[in-house]
């Protein structure tokens, strides 16, 4: 296959299923052109019907809904956020992930990788970039790590999420010494339909990443614990 896409403009797609099928276009081949992809999500303006059924909620924690699994090279899912709840400090596993408000406003924070003179003021950001409501964000590895959070006391958020290649493990990191944690990385719903959570048998299986306990930066502004780990019911949507 030819890669013409860095001297065109993507095609405008007005749905999310164009969407879709214009990744699996574009990701048919190996090589990734970050603006292409970048340009192609922006140009995607958001409607609530056609990403509905996949946004499944949790009142107290961000939510993973698989919208499409790329035939296995990449990820397509829905990311639903509370309001006042950010993500751990994590790493993308040398995935590409692009990220796009499809409600709400999100607030992404970068930070440098952490070494050995990290623990004396905590690991150092680089940035705060606010997403508006279809804004795309792009990062990897190479770029730093991120939190991601939805900076809203009174406004739910939900973005969608494209990690190429797929990921199943990420590293977390407590801001205040650089130290990280494996963690699996699991789908709260895949395809509209809610997945029953099946706990891992095997003790050496790294924690879910909702079950890492870092300090939460909204804690400060909120006021509020970090709530994370709360028993709660889930909401169906
Ligand atoms: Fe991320």
């Amino acid at each position: 296959m030819e890669h013409i896409e860095e001297f065109k403009a993507p095609p405008k797609v007005t749905s999310l299923t164009q969407l879709v099928d214009e990744l699996h276009r574009v990701f048919s081949c190996d090589r990734v052109n970050v603006d292409y992809v970048k340009r192609l999500m922006e140009g995607y303006v958001s409607n609530p019907e056609d990403w509905r059924k996949y946004a499944k909620r949790d009142k107290f924690k961000y939510t993973r809904n698989l919208v499409d699994s790329g035939n296995g090279r990449f990820d397509i899912m829905l990311l639903c956020w509370p309001e006042s709840i950010a993500s751990t400090i994590h790493d993308h596993t040398d995935a590409h992930c692009f990220m796009k408000v499809l409600q709400g406003e999100l607030q992404e924070i970068r930070y440098k990788w952490p070494t050995d003179e990290t623990p004396n003021n905590g690991m150092e950001e680089l940035g705060r970039t606010r997403l508006p409501l279809n804004g795309v964000c792009y990062i990897n590895d190479s770029l730093g790590l991120h939190r991601v959070e939805n900076p809203s006391h009174s406004e739910r958020a939900v973005s969608l999420h494209v990690y190429v290649p797929p990921f199943t493990t990420c590293q977390a990191f407590d801001q205040r010494t650089g130290r990280t944690q494996k963690c699996r990385v699991t789908f709260w719903s895949k395809y509209g339909k809610r997945i029953t959570y099946q706990p891992s048998m095997d003790n050496s299986a790294p924690p879910d990443v909702h079950t890492i306990q870092y300090n939460c930066p909204l804690e400060k502004t909120c006021g509020e614990r970090p709530r994370l780990t709360r028993q709660h019911e889930a909401i169906q949507e």
